[in-house]
């Protein structure tokens, strides 16, 4: 998750700015692998469909977001940084514990 956190932040470093599409598309990668990991890592109780299909929404929003970097689209690519952010916090708002 923290690893997710990291990409996520130098992935929005380059969306607007800099064409280092290469980043971003390196970054959309592992987060899109580790999405691909989360149901096994799921914690005690969330290993339920809802909690699959969220982590599989990521794993998508991901790599529609490597898509773009490859092709080099900056509008496709903030789209879909958008995409991959709200995969994210749909999760999070059903399955992370308060603080
Ligand atoms: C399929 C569900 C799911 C998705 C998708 C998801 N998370 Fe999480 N995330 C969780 C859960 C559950 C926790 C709480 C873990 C716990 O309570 O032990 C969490 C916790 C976190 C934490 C707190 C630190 C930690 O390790 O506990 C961060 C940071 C985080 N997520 C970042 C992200 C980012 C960034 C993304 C998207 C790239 C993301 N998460 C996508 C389920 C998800």
């Amino acid at each position: 998750m923290l690893a997710m956190a990291r990409d996520m932040s130098e992935i929005a470093k380059r969306v607007r700015a800099t064409g280092d599409f290469a980043a971003v598309e390196e970054r959309a990668i592992n987060i899109r692998q580790a999405g691909e990991t989360l149901p096994q890592l799921s914690p005690a109780g969330a290993r339920s469909a809802g909690f699959q299909a969220m982590a599989g929404n990521l794993v998508q929003a991901a790599g529609a977001l490597e898509r773009a970097a490859a092709a080099a689209d900056p509008t496709a690519m903030s789209i879909q940084y958008r995409a991959v952010w709200q995969a994210c916090g749909a999760c999070h708002e059903v399955f992370r514990r308060r603080k």
